[in-house]
């Protein structure tokens, strides 16, 4: 048997319910701060990469999925969406139609990384991207977007970590002071630190090999070499997640496993998932829109890690799962001919109804029924038929009614109209069924149907 390629898996239908909740959440919510969708290719031009993530970060160093193309060019499976922003933002010159552009985009990114929990070889992101702004306050608004869609979902034990990159200028003085640091620690640095030691010291603090974890405890913060612009700044964004009662850390080793980062950079990390904690991650990154040949137009923007958003809800799963709403049980020829017709009008309707193909005993197919945990069931038989009416069953109550076979379907949608089901275990699940139930009641009355009760 062929079996799933390392590091990749099937979202399966259990929970893909829950997976579509949460993208219509954080693209409605996207929407509602003015963002618009952009949708990129999968596939790129590896050069952008190595020239944006950066060449001796991990992702470009080992984890990028780079082939030869039959015409010779070297292609890349994206291992982030940010590069792939930036390109079609300035191949498209959308900075001349807006001067402040607000993109999202969704989809899989590929990296060969080691599997384990939490890190696959393809995950999905969800990226937010703001063109145009120096303004601290886009950085602070964009975490405010982020922790406003964590509260959404009400993910547990979340903590959201800040840090100020500085410029090229503060960094290149903070560097002056890493290094000395550093050679006093080569003995207890890995040999993938003590390679980047030269060329990329600041790499080092986002190491997880322990020993290097531990070299880098007393190592200097990057905001005691912060210039006044790159410290006013970072003022602003924590001044401006103060007034919105973020809850934040200060983490000054956050460095972050891309090199394009300048000023603020933030994760928001959560406990429950282990090893793998970052949930999302983004900073300002305004030096790149130029390094790519672009205009010099600053940005900042995010990434949440939607495999891991969904590790945290997992157990949330089952009240997103989509249940079918009514089963039709059908017994004899004409009824199940009947019966055939009514599930392809209900579903045009748009309400979710399913029956048996096969002509089974009116027991298994209420088993059946209370297997895909349906609301209601008509029961339909031949002699139902002759008489016009049938028998229509409430599962919780298990209450049952006469409706009649004339204009049966679109009595039922009638009485259901207030539950089409979207989001059937949503909050308001309650009080569509009490307005539906009137309704249905009312056109009972209306049609004249006898309930059995009066
Ligand atoms: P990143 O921190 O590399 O940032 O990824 C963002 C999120 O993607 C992580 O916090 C994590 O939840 C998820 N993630 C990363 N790698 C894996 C993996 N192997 N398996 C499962 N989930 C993973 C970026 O990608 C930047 N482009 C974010 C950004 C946007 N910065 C500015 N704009």
């Amino acid at each position: 048997m062929i079996t799933l390629v390392r590091g990749f898996k099937d979202i399966l239908p259990a929970d893909t319910a829950l997976w579509q909740h949460v993208e219509a959440m954080v693209r409605e919510l996207l929407e509602d701060f003015g963002f618009a969708e952009l949708r990129i290719p999968i596939l790129e031009q590896t050069d952008l990469f190595a020239r944006s993530i950066g060449t001796s970060t991990d992702i470009v160093e080992k984890e990028m999925y780079t082939f030869t193309d039959r015409s010779g060019d070297s292609l890349t499976l994206r291992p982030e969406a940010t590069a792939s922003v930036v390109r079609a933002y300035i191949e498209h010159g959308l900075y001349a139609k807006n001067p402040v552009c607000k993109l999202y985009t969704t989809g899989p990114m590929f990296r060969r990384e080691r599997p384990q929990k939490g890190r696959y070889r393809q995950f999905y992101q969800i990226n937010a991207e703001v063109f145009g702004l120096h303004d601290p306050r886009a950085d602070a608004e964009l975490i405010l977007v982020l922790m406003t869609c964590m509260g959404r979902l009400e993910l547990p034990g979340i903590v959201l970590h800040i840090n100020s990159l500085g410029c090229p200028e503060c960094r290149s003085k903070f560097k002056g002071a890493l290094k000395p640091f550093l050679t006093g620690k080569v003995h207890e640095l890995c040999s993938n630190c003590l390679r980047r030691r030269d060329k990329n010291p600041m790499r080092i603090f986002d190491c997880k090999v322990p020993t290097c974890k531990k070299a880098m405890l007393d190592a200097p913060s990057i905001l005691d070499y912060l210039c006044e612009t790159c410290q006013s700044h970072f003022e602003t964004v924590k001044r401006s997640l103060d007034r919105f009662q973020i809850p934040y850390q200060i983490n000054h080793r956050l460095v972050r496993g891309l090199d394009y980062y300048t000023r603020t950079t933030f994760e928001v990390l959560a406990q429950a998932l282990g090893a793998q904690d970052a949930v999302a991650g983004g900073g300002r990154y305004d030096g790149l829109v130029k390094a790519l040949g672009g205009p010099d137009q600053p940005a900042v923007g995010f990434a949440i890690g939607v495999d891991r958003l969904m590790e945290l809800l997992a157990a949330r799963a089952q009240s997103f799962e989509k249940r079918p709403h009514l089963f039709i049980a059908a017994l004899g020829l004409r009824a199940r001919d009947t019966a055939f017709q009514w599930v392809q009008d209900f579903r045009i309707q748009r309400v979710r109804a399913e029956m048996d193909f096969e002509n089974r005993s009116l027991k298994s197919q209420m088993r059946r029924a209370d297997k895909l945990g349906v609301s209601y069931t008509l029961i339909v038989g031949d002699r139902e038929l002759d008489d016009g009416a049938v028998v229509f069953r409430n599962m919780t109550t298990k209450e049952q009614e006469n409706v009649p076979v004339q204009d049966l379907v679109e009595l039922v949608v009638l009485g259901l109209h207030f539950s089409r089901m979207r989001a059937p275990r949503d909050k308001f699940f309650c009080s569509y069924f009490l307005v539906s139930g009137v309704l249905f009641g009312v056109g009972c009355q209306v049609s004249g149907v006898r309930c059995k009760k009066h």
